[in-house]
C-alpha cells in the first residue's frame, strides 16, 4: 500500500515538475495534498541552513514539520512560519497548493523574484509577511479575494510601481506595512476608509498625494508612518478624529502650511514627528496640551516665532527637536521644566539672548543650541549635567570665559564651543570630563596654554583649537594619548617645540601651520637656543634629522623663546663654579654646618626662562638628549640636587634623586670618571647603544648631557632600593620572602639575558646594582657603563669599576683570556648565592675572610647545604626549589667561563625550578 502511494506522488511530482512547464492548465491538477505542495515548495528554494531537514516526503502528513502548524482537527496546514530561516531562490507555486493556509510567514529570508500572480487563489490567508527578502518587481493585483486579510507585510524589498488598487478591497486589514520598497505613484484610495485599520505603515517610498480628509474614518488608528515619500499638502482637520493616535511620522514630505488646531485632540500622541517638510507659522500654544508627547521633532520646516512656553507642560517630553527652523527671540527657560528631557536640539535658528540655566534636565544627554544667536556666558550650571554626554553651542556669540564648571560635566564625550568670541584661557577641570572624544573650540578668541590636563584624557580622537590666541608651550605627554586622530593647533601663538613620539609623528603640516613660534620638523623649524648645539634627539629618528649646526637666530622675540625651551643644566658646586663648566643656580641654599656645607655638592637642573639670566658663555658646549619620551624638561621642569639627595656612589659616579617640575622623579647619575670618557662622539655613540635597551627588568636610561668636563646620565627613577640594602640593611623585622628572592632572581636573570641578547655586557653585576620597584620586581641598573671607558682596560675594570669585591670573574685577572657576557654569568651566580644565603660575597670577621662561594661549595660536597639557607627564613622555603638554586649559583661561578650557562638558558631553567612538573616533562 505504501509503495503505491509513493508511486503515486512520485508521478504528481513529474507531472508538476516535468510537465507544468510546459502546459500551464496542467496546474489544474488534483494536487491538494499539502505534504506535495511543502516538498514542491522545498525543491524551489536553497536551504543552506538546512531548516527544511525534518520537511520529508515520505511522512504521510507535514504537521511535524519544522515551522508547519495544522488544525487539529482536519490535519490541514494552516499556517507556515519560516522566519529567518536563510532561504533562498523564487517562491514557486508549491505554497499554493496549501488551500486551508491562513498566515504565510516568509520574512527575513533571501527570497527573490515576482509575487505569483496565483497568491490570488489562496483564498483563507489572514496574514502575509513577505517582509525582509529580495522581492523585486510590481505587486500583481492580486488582492481580489482578501476578504479575510488583516496583516500585509511586503516591507523591506525591491517592490516598484504602484500599490495594487485591488487592495481596497481588503476591508479587514488592520496593518498595511509597505515600507522600505519603491512604491510610487499615488495609493489606492480605498485605504483610507479602512475603520478597523490601526498601523499604516509606507515610509520610504516615492508615494506622492495628499492626505485626504476622510482619514477621519480611521478611528482605529494608532501608528501613521509617511514618512520619506514625496506626500504633499496639508494636514487635514480629519486627523483629529483618529483619538487612538500614538505616533505620527510625516518627515521627509512636502507637506506644508499651518498644523491643524484639531491635532490637540490626539492627547494620546507619544511621537509627533514632523521633520523636513515645508510646514511653517507659529508652534501653537496647544502643543503644550498633548500630554503623551515624548518625542517632538519639527526640525527642518519654515517654523517661525516664538517657542511657546506651554512646553513646560510636557513632562514626558524625551526628544525635543526645534532644529533647522526660523524661529526668533529669546530662548524660553519654561522648556528646562520638562523633567524627563534626554536631548534637546535648537541648533540653526534665529534665537537671541542668553543661554537658559540647564541645570535642572538631570537627565539630559544631548544639548545642541549651535548656530543661533546666543550672547554672553555658558551659564556655571552647565557642570550640574551629569548625564550630559554631547554639547555642541558652536557658531553663537558667546564672549565670556569658559565657566570652570564644564568640568562638572563629566560624561561629556562631544564638546563643541567653536565659532563664537570665547576668551580667556581653556579651564583646566576640562581634564574632570574624562570620556571626552572630541573637542571643537576653533575660531574663538582663547588665551593661554593648553592645559596639561588635557593629555590625560585618553580617549581623545578629535582636538580643533585652530585660530585662537592660545600660547605657551605643549605638553609634551600629549604625544602618549593613544587614540588621537586630528589634533589642530593652528593659527595660535604656540611658542614651544611640537611633542614628538606617537601621533605627533605624523601630524599633518597643516594641523600646526600659523604658530610663528613653533618649532620641531613637522614646521620644518628647528628648535633654535641660545647653545651652538642644542638638539633634543629623538632616537627613532635618522641621525640627525634635527639639525644640531643651525647658526643660533639673531631675533630677538626668537631668542626670548629659546630660552623658554631650552635646558639649562646648572651646578652649584664650588670646584665647577671654579672650572666654569655652566651656570650656577643656588636654589636651596640652606645652613648647614660648616662641614656639610662645603661638601654640598648642590646641582641645579633647571628648566625654562626663568633662569635664562644665569647662563654663562661656558652653556654654549652643553648638549641634552633626552631618550625617552617620558623625560619631560619642556614645561618648565627645574630641580635641585644636592648632596641631601644622594642616591648611592659607584665606581663611575655618584647619583642623586631629583623631582622635576612636573613630578616626575629621575635618578641622575654624575659620572666621575670623566677623564677615562672617550670623545663626545664616541661617548654618544655608546651611551646611544645602551641607552636603547629597554626592558621592564632593566633600570631605563631617559637621557644624557654632555660637556667636556661634567657627563650626567638621567635614569628612571626606581623607588625601592637596592636588593643590597634589603639584604644586608634593612631592619630585623623586615624579611624577604623566599618567593620574593626567587623572583628577584628570575628577574635579574631575565634582565641579564635581555642586555646580552642586545649586545651589552653589564660588566659590574652585584646587588647594590639592583633595584627593586614599588612591585617587588627588579631593575638591573648601571649597565654598559664600561664602555664609556677609552678602552676596555682590565686593570681599570677590576679596580675602579668591579670595586665591590667577590662579584669579580677570575679571567679579569687573566691577560690570555677573552672577557665576554659570562663575567655577568659570574656575577650573577655570586648573585644568587648572596639572595638565597643571605650572605655577602665576602664577609669579613676578626682574624678571618668569609669567601660566600667557597663556603657553598663546601657545603654541597658535605651534604648539609640545607645549613647554608638564610637564617632569617626560618625554614619557611621550599626545599625542592631552595637546593636546585643554590647549586644553580654554583654552577654560573665555574671558573671556566664556557661552563658557565648562558643567561637566556638561565632564565629558563629557573622557570622549570618554578615549575617542577615542566622540568619531569622535559626530562622525561
Ligand atoms: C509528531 O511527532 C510526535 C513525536 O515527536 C508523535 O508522537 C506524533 O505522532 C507525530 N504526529 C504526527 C501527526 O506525525
Ligand atoms: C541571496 O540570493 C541570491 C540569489 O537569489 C544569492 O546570489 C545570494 O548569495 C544570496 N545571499 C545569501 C546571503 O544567501
Ligand atoms: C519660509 O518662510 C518665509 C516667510 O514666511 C519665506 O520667505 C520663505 O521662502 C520660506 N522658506 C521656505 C523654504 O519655504
Ligand atoms: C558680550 O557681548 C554683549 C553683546 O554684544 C555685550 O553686551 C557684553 O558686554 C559682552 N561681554 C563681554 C564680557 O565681552
Ligand atoms: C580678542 O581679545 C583681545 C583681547 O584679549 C581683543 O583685543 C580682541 O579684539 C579680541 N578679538 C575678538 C575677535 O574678539
Ligand atoms: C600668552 O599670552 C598672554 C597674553 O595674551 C601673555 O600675558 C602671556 O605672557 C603669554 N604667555 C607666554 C608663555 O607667552
Ligand atoms: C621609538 O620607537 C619605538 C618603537 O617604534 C617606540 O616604542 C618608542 O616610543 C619611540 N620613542 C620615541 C621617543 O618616540
Amino acid at each position: 500500500m505504501r509503495g503505491l502511494l509513493k508511486m503515486k506522488r512520485l508521478i504528481e511530482l513529474f507531472v508538476l515538475f516535468v510537465l507544468a512547464p510546459l502546459c500551464a492548465r496542467c496546474v489544474n491538477l488534483p494536487l491538494n495534498d499539502d505534504v506535495l505542495g511543502l516538498i514542491v515548495f522545498k525543491a524551489d528554494v536553497q536551504d543552506p541552513k538546512l531548516k527544511l531537514a525534518t520537511w520529508n516526503e515520505d511522512d504521510d502528513n507535514p504537521c511535524n514539520w519544522t515551522g508547519v502548524k495544522c488544525s487539529p482537527g482536519s490535519n490541514r496546514v494552516v499556517e507556515l512560519n519560516l522566519d529567518g530561516f536563510s532561504l533562498s531562490g523564487r517562491l514557486g507555486r508549491g505554497l499554493f497548493q496549501l488551500e486551508f493556509l491562513q498566515r504565510l510567514s516568509l520574512a527575513k529570508n533571501n527570497l527573490s523574484g515576482n509575487i505569483n500572480p496565483n497568491f490570488s487563489r489562496v483564498g483563507n490567508l489572514q496574514v502575509i509577511d513577505l517582509s525582509g527578502n529580495n522581492f523585486s518587481g510590481i505587486v500583481p493585483d492580486v488582492f481580489s479575494q482578501c476578504g479575510s486579510l488583516r496583516v500585509i507585510s511586503l516591507a523591506n524589498n525591491k517592490f516598484f510601481g504602484k500599490i495594487p488598487d485591488s487592495l481596497s478591497l481588503c476591508g479587514s486589514l488592520i496593518a498595511v506595512n509597505l515600507s522600505s520598497n519603491q512604491f510610487s505613484g499615488s495609493l489606492p484610495s480605498g485605504i483610507w476608509s479602512f475603520s478597523g485599520l490601526r498601523s499604516l505603515d509606507l515610509s520610504d517610498n516615492a508615494l506622492v498625494g495628499e492626505i485626504p480628509n476622510v482619514i477621519e474614518n480611521l478611528y482605529n488608528l494608532r501608528t501613521l508612518n509617511l514618512s520619506r515619500n514625496r506626500f504633499s499638502g496639508q494636514i487635514p482637520d480629519g486627523i483629529g478624529n483618529c483619538l487612538l493616535l500614538r505616533s505620527i511620522d510625516l518627515s521627509g514630505n512636502s507637506f506644508s502650511g499651518n498644523l491643524p488646531q484639531t491635532m490637540q485632540k490626539l492627547v494620546l500622541c507619544g511621537n509627533l514627528i514632523l521633520s523636513r517638510n515645508l510646514f511653517e507659522g507659529d508652534v501653537p500654544e496647544w502643543i503644550g496640551g498633548m500630554k503623551s508627547l515624548e518625542t517632538l521633532d519639527f526640525s527642518g520646516n519654515n517654523f517661525t516665532g516664538r517657542i511657546p512656553s506651554t512646553m513646560e507642560n510636557l513632562q514626558y517630553l524625551k526628544v525635543l527637536n526645534l532644529s533647522s527652523n526660523g524661529f526668533t527671540d529669546s530662548f524660553p527657560e519654561s522648556v528646562m521644566k520638562c523633567q524627563s528631557l534626554l536631548a534637546i536640539d535648537f541648533s540653526h535658528n534665529l534665537i537671541t539672548g542668553n543661554l537658559p540655566a540647564t541645570g535642572s534636565l538631570a537627565k539630559l544627554q544631548f544639548l545642541n543650541l549651535s548656530g543661533n544667536s546666543f550672547v554672553g556666558p555658558i551659564p556655571e550650571t552647565i557642570g550640574d549635567l551629569k548625564s550630559l554626554s554631547i554639547l555642541d553651542l558652536s557658531s553663537n556669540r558667546l564672549n565670556v570665559t569658559i565657566p570652570d564648571a564644564i568640568g562638572g560635566a563629566v560624561s561629556l564625550i562631544e564638546l563643541k564651543l567653536d565659532g563664537n568670541f570665547l576668551e580667556g584661557e581653556i579651564p583646566s577641570s576640562i581634564g574632570h570630563c574624562s570620556s571626552l572624544t572630541n573637542l571643537f573650540m576653533s575660531h574663538n578668541n582663547l588665551t593661554g596654554p593648553i592645559p596639561a590636563a588635557l593629555a590625560k584624557l585618553s580617549y581623545l580622537q578629535n582636538v580643533d583649537l585652530s585660530f585662537n590666541n592660545l600660547n605657551g608651550t605643549l605638553p609634551k605627554q600629549l604625544s602618549n594619548l593613544p587614540n588621537l586622530h586630528m589634533f589642530n593647533i593652528s593659527h595660535n601663538d604656540f611658542n614651544s617645540e611640537l611633542p614628538t613620539g606617537g601621533f605627533f609623528n605624523t601630524i599633518s603640516p597643516s594641523s600646526v601651520a600659523s604658530n610663528p613660534s613653533l618649532c620641531g620638523s613637522v614646521v620644518n623649524k628647528s628648535c633654535p637656543s641660545v647653545l651652538p648645539k642644542p638638539i633634543v634627539l629623538n632616537p627613532n629618528s635618522t641621525s640627525d634629522s634635527i639639525s644640531s649646526s643651525l647658526p643660533p637666530s639673531n631675533n630677538h622675540r626668537r631668542n626670548r623663546n629659546i630660552l623658554s625651551i631650552s635646558v639649562l643644566i646648572a651646578i652649584g658646586a664650588a670646584a665647577f663654579i671654579i672650572i666654569g663648566v655652566i651656570s650656577i643656580t643656588i636654589l636651596n641654599f640652606r645652613v648647614q654646618s660648616p662641614t656639610s656645607s662645603s661638601s654640598a655638592a648642590a646641582l641645579a637642573l633647571s628648566v625654562g626662562d626663568d633662569f635664562s639670566h644665569s647662563s654663562s658663555p661656558d652653556a654654549n658646549s652643553g648638549k641634552l638628549v633626552v631618550l625617552s619620551g617620558e623625560l619631560d624638561f619642556s614645561t618648565g621642569a627645574h630641580a635641585l640636587l644636592n648632596k641631601d639627595c644622594e642616591l648611592g656612589r659607584g665606581g663611575f659616579g655618584a647619583v642623586y634623586r631629583t623631582v622635576l617640575r612636573d613630578g616626575h622623579s629621575v635618578a641622575i647619575k654624575k659620572l666621575t670618571v670623566s677623564s677615562l670618557v672617550k670623545s663626545q662622539e664616541d661617548f654618544e655613540r655608546e651611551v646611544r647603544k645602551f641607552g636603547i635597551v629597554r626592558h621592564q627588568n632593566l633600570v631605563a636610561l631617559e637621557g644624557y648631557y654632555w660637556t667636556p668636563s661634567l657627563q650626567l646620565l638621567i635614569y628612571e627613577f626606581v623607588s625601592g632600593g637596592s636588593l643590597y640594602g634589603l639584604l644586608h640593611e634593612a631592619s630585623d623585622d623586615y624579611v624577604l620572602r623566599w618567593n620574593e628572592r626567587f623572583d628577584i632572581i628570575l628577574g635579574t636573570a631575565k634582565g641579564l639575558a635581555h642586555l646580552h641578547q642586545s649586545n651589552t655586557i653589564h660588566y659590574n653585576i652585584k646587588s647594590s646594582n639592583v633595584l627593586i620597584d614599588c612591585n617587588g620586581q627588579p631593575k638591573v641598573g648601571d649597565y654598559g657603563l664600561a664602555r664609556l671607558l677609552p678602552m676596555l682596560d682590565r686593570y681599570v675594570l677590576s679596580s675602579k669599576i668591579q670595586s665591590a669585591l667577590g662579584y669579580m670573574a677570575p679571567e679579569f685577572a687573566c691577560r690570555t683570556v677573552k672577557i665576554t657576557e659570562k663575567c655577568d654569568v659570574y656575577g650573577f651566580g655570586i648573585l644568587i648565592l648572596e639572595v638565597v644565603t643571605g650572605k655577602r660575597p665576602v664577609e669579613y670577621m676578626e682574624d678571618d675572610v668569609a669567601v660566600l662561594c667557597d663556603m657553598v661549595r663546601v657545603a654541597v660536597e658535605e651534604g648539609n647545604v640545607e645549613e647554608c639557607i638564610d637564617s632569617k627564613l626560618r625554614g619557611n622555603f621550599p626545599v625542592e626549589e631552595a637546593i636546585p638554586v643554590l647549586k644553580l649559583g654554583l654552577i654560573c661561578t665555574s671558573h671556566v667561563p664556557s661552563n658557565r650557562p648562558d643567561m637566556r638558558e638561565m632564565v629558563k631553567i629557573l622557570e622549570m625550578i618554578k615549575c617542577p612538573s615542566e622540568l619531569q616533562e622535559e626530562l622525561g
